[in-house]
């Protein structure tokens, strides 16, 4: 495995990679469900680049930049292990320069303003800018993303279909802790406690999805609403510690609001316990076939 520090180094081993190429953007702080990603691009394309960079234009004031986890050594580790060909280690001044840019990215709010957009004005340009500066860099054939993250996931998938990228974007499922816990580089911040009752997001997306397929099958209509409320309801009973941020059930197309429960529906959870925000999403829809 190969390690370039400068798009110098980048571009030379680019050259040098054959067929098609499968690219994992990451922030690093790699988990399980980052090395499921590596190595599903490395089962669908004879190379893949992994890049870390925790980037700046993403976080908020107030976000947490600065305490985001750094742990380079085990990153690399767990890329080789997971079957990457070469990591790309940017850096940040060789990323954005010291000027400020031309081409500032305006993207559209009825797809960035609602669940993390809500709350984090900027995210979402900082995401896409990052994600399109890679891409160029990188040109890979195939860009990875985990569902985890679904809004960023829809994001990406519309602004490559904007911009005309020539590659195919593929989605990766959640990978879960055993108890349901979806994997998060934010874990760590847990106390035991809280570890402990965050299982309860899971449990809860569970339950929803239960209800939604009954009344999917009786044709029975729910409206979305009162889905929503049971789950905040829900959550309240078993993590009174939680701070709800949102929960709401949405297309899984297109991330737009219906009145009733319907095939495409997806739950998408955030809630604070302590210091530590967590998200999660599930379908509960039901797939054609
Ligand atoms: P990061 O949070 O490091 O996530 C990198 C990729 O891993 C994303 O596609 C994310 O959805 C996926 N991922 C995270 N946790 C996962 C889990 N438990 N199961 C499956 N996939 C998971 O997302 C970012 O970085 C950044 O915004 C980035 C796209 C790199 C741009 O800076």
């Amino acid at each position: 495995m190969k390690v370039a520090k400068s798009l110098n180094e980048l571009r030379q081993m680019r050259t040098e990679l054959k067929g098609s190429v499968g690219f994992v953007p990451t922030m690093g702080a790699l988990h399980d469900g980052h090395a499921s990603i590596i190595r599903k691009s490395a089962r669908e394309n004879p190379e893949t680049i992994v890049s870390i960079f925790v980037n700046p234009s993403q976080f908020g004031a107030n976000e947490d930049f600065g305490k985001y986890p750094r742990t380079l050594e085990e990153d690399l580790k767990k890329c080789e292990e997971a079957g990457a060909s070469l990591v790309f280690i940017p850096d940040r001044l060789e990323i954005y320069g010291d000027q400020k840019p031309l081409i500032t990215f305006n993207v559209d709010k009825e797809m960035t303003s609602i669940l993390c957009g809500k709350d984090r004005p900027g995210h979402f340009e900082g995401v896409v800018q990052i994600v399109s500066i890679l891409f160029n860099l990188v040109r890979p054939d195939v860009a990875y993303f985990g569902e985890k993250d679904f809004q960023q996931l829809s994001v990406i998938r519309k602004m490559v279909s904007d911009l005309h990228f020539q590659l195919e974007v593929r989605s990766v499922p959640t990978i879960r802790e055993l108890d349901g816990l979806a994997m998060s580089s934010r874990n760590r911040f847990l106390s035991d406690d809280h570890r402990k009752l965050a299982t309860e997001i899971y449990k809860t997306m569970k339950a929803m999805r239960a209800k939604a397929d009954d009344a999917l099958f009786e044709r029975r209509a729910i409206p979305v609403e009162f889905a929503e409320d049971v789950a905040v309801k829900r959550l309240e009973e078993f993590i009174p510690d939680a701070k709800i941020d949102y929960v709401e059930i949405r297309s899984d197309d297109d991330l737009s609001k219906s009145r009733f429960l319907s095939n495409s529906s997806r739950i998408f959870i955030a809630l604070k316990l302590g210091n530590t925000r967590l998200i999660d999403n599930m379908f509960i829809g039901k797939r054609n076939g």
